[in-house]
């Protein structure tokens, strides 16, 4: 959707499916006067209540300070620990208890079970490497690229118990993509892991150490330290040779400090968590920063008003723990409120469409919580699969993307049996929680629809000129948040002007205000608001393609595109994908004196997922003689888009070069056989 434009939107409103009594009556959340009670006039003060879920060391005395806005400081003045409250306070009730279930993806391996009191002994010995082996201390940061094993909540929480600023870099991306994240967030020490199952097969995770350091270096930052943990304790699983005097065994470091107690740091709540790389809409990622105090209340507060978590479910978010999804809802909230949460280290249909039934199954599951681009996978292939296995959810989550209403109808009546309460939650990175959804035990369920914000959130739909869009009218426009939350990013690392430009500088009423009512924030999605209050997200309005609900930035896929020798120009698009939702895809012009060939596209092919990840695989990469232009030179993406998803290119006759488009499209068509 163009920014400056509204338009109808005509997809009919679906029909509300209401939760079940079963559901309803072990809800957490069933006070009817629950959105009267946080409507705006009380902003912020109903927030007490998402801090009270938490243990503090020192209470807060000022709520929200908003003298540095837009830059928001919550719980000023309290002082609390983030690994305390998701483990120490658990021990007194629930030392005994499940906090981690890892399901290594081999079913031949056993699942492992690690109770409180387990992750407790080994966050601590974790935290006394950090310490006393790497010289790590509150503040420095760190830079992990784990994959899905329980070492990486570990290592999270180690982290957090002395103030040490984690940076996860999802698993499945690039060395290189590690490596320029490490030199944005300046981490000398790089946590890594020799290798891990995906797909049936064990991949060399530890070759891409060897990248991160090359790439750090060459920005600038220099690796001192890598630390890799073995999949397999006490045995090398990587072929790739390590290097004296940087790389060590983190295993070994552990085994010299076993049962070793470290003390909690005692943090400001307004000291920072974590980073988490997002892509932006320049090559350069962002480092969104998420503080202690207001981030952990906010995403213990969500667990328990949505996601309906007790300490006494079995809860399996399928998320990577790389992505904010995992952080929040994998990690951070479920074992602030003493639930017991799954990790699984591999793909949802391997060996075959029926696994996570059975896992579901052989943990009793009772939480489920996952894509639309995995529903619509799991429903391909195994559509009448759930029917199988004996286990039950009450409740179950679809986060990241649009569902469509049939694809959700599959989740609800087989996934669910009917009987599960279904949440669209929509949020991002930035957000630390979620922005909207339904409440599971109050509100009824609208397939395709997000539902209201969640309670404590108010927002306003724009139109390109900033009016609102009144509930009802049938138009989308961009979707705002009223106000501030506690889970919302304190900034971008190191660049403040980059994070008000981007969210707030579109619709801010004074740029000198220190009231929150003039600084609306810019989710960067449209959005349709129904007569009963209910979001339906269409999607961003800017240059991000949202793949298999993962954000990723055309501009980081065009500038690998672009280190390619022969590439002049690159465009990157979204063409839609029965399972993915997008995938991008790729135009390019050649360098004079160069000729296209298959070979070329390979390796143009082999560039983009080198330097960003088989994520960003092009579905085509098309070499093209010019790419289409405005007559000021602005390569028209509109255009590619269309073709890339046959549709009616529109009218082209103001462009530089329009007679471009039909060859472009002649080639696309030919090559796709339609
Ligand atoms: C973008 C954020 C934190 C969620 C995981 C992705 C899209 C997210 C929904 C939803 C429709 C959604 C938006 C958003 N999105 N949830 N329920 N329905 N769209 O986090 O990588 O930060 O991406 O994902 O476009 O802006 P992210």
């Amino acid at each position: 959707m163009s920014e400056e434009h509204t338009y109808s939107v005509t997809m009919e409103e679906q029909e509300y499916i209401y939760p079940s009594y079963e559901f309803v009556s072990q809800a957490n959340m069933t006070d009817p006067k629950i959105r009267e009670k946080m409507s705006l006039d009380n902003f912020p003060y109903y927030y007490k209540e998402f801090a009270d879920m938490l243990e503090w060391d020192e209470y807060w005395h000022t709520m929200l300070d908003t003298s540095d806005a837009p830059c928001w400081r919550w719980f000023v003045g309290g002082r609390l620990n983030a690994s305390y409250n998701c483990i120490d306070r658990h021990l007194k009730e629930h030392k005994n208890k499940t906090a981690i279930h890892f399901v290594p993806e081999l079913e031949e391996e056993d699942i492992v079970h690690m109770t409180y009191q387990t992750l407790y002994m080994r966050v601590n010995e974790v935290a006394a490497v950090l310490r006393d082996e790497l010289g790590l201390k509150k503040g420095d940061r760190v830079t992990l690229h784990l994959p899905m094993v329980p070492e990486l909540p570990i290592t999270m929480l180690a982290c957090a118990r002395l103030g040490i600023i984690h940076s996860q870099v999802f698993g499945g991306f690039s060395g290189m993509a590690a490596g320029e994240r490490a030199w944005d967030s300046e981490s000398e020490v790089l946590i890594t892991m020799d290798a891990y199952y995906r797909s049936g097969k064990l991949l060399d995770h530890f070759a891409k150490a060897e990248e991160a350091c090359k790439k750090s270096e060459e920005m600038g930052q220099t690796i001192k330290t890598v630390c890799i943990w073995q999949r397999y304790k006490g045995k090398n699983s990587s072929p790739t040779p390590m290097k004296e005097g940087r790389d060590i065994i983190m295993n070994d470091l552990v085994a010299k400090h076993k049962r070793e107690i470290v003390e909690p740091v005692s943090m400001p709540a307004e000291d920072i968590l974590f980073l988490m790389y997002t892509s932006g809409t320049t090559g350069r990622p962002k480092g969104i920063q998420h503080s202690t105090g207001g981030y952990l209340s906010y995403v213990t507060a969500m667990s328990h008003i949505i996601q309906d978590i007790k300490p006494t479910d079995v809860y399996w978010c399928m998320a990577d723990i790389g992505w904010i999804t995992g952080h929040s809802f994998i990690v951070y909230g479920p074992l602030s409120l003493g639930a017991s949460t799954v990790i699984y280290e591999g793909v949802p249909t391997y060996p075959d469409a029926g696994r996570c039934w059975r896992v579901a199954e052989e943990l009793d599951v009772n939480i489920y919580h996952t894509s639309p681009t995995a529903i619509r996978m799991l429903r391909k292939a195994g559509y009448d699969e759930p029917d199988k296995y004996n286990y039950k959810f009450k409740h179950m989550t679809t986060v990241g993307e649009p569902i469509e209403p049939e694809v959700w109808r599959w989740y609800y009546e087989k996934v669910g049996k009917k009987k599960a309460a279904i949440v669209d939650t929509y949020w991002q990175t930035e957000n630390g929680g979620f922005l909207c959804s339904t409440i599971p035990g109050l509100e009824p369920m609208k397939p395709g629809s997000a539902g209201k914000t969640v309670p404590g959130l108010h927002a306003v739909v724009y139109d390109g000129e900033g009016n609102e869009i009144p509930p009802g009218a049938g138009k989308a426009g961009n979707i705002c948040m009223v106000n501030p939350w506690p889970g919302s990013m304190q900034t971008i690392w190191k660049d403040r002007d980059r994070y008000v430009r981007t969210y707030y500088e579109r619709y801010n009423k004074d740029p000198k205000s220190t009231d929150w009512r003039d600084w609306p924030y810019l989710t960067g999605d449209a959005a349709v608001l129904a007569a009963d209050g209910y979001f339906r997200i269409l999607g961003r309005i800017d240059d991000l393609i949202n793949v298999a609900g993962h954000r990723l930035g055309t501009k980081e896929v065009e500038s690998a595109a672009l280190a390619v020798e022969e590439v002049a120009e690159a465009a990157v698009v979204p063409a839609k994908d029965e399972i993915k939702g997008s995938i991008p895809d790729l135009y390019v012009s050649l360098k004079p004196g160069y000729e296209p060939s298959e070979e070329l596209e390979k390796k143009i092919n082999n560039m983009i997922r080198e330097v960003v990840g088989p994520i960003a695989t092009p579905k085509g990469v098309w070499i093209c003689a010019d790419m289409p232009k405005t007559r000021s030179g602005k390569i028209m993406r509109r255009v590619l888009g269309s073709i890339s998803n046959n549709e009616d290119v529109g009218d082209v006759t103001t462009l530089a070069n329009p007679e471009i488009v039909q060859d472009i499209k002649e080639m696309v068509d030919k090559k796709l056989g339609r």
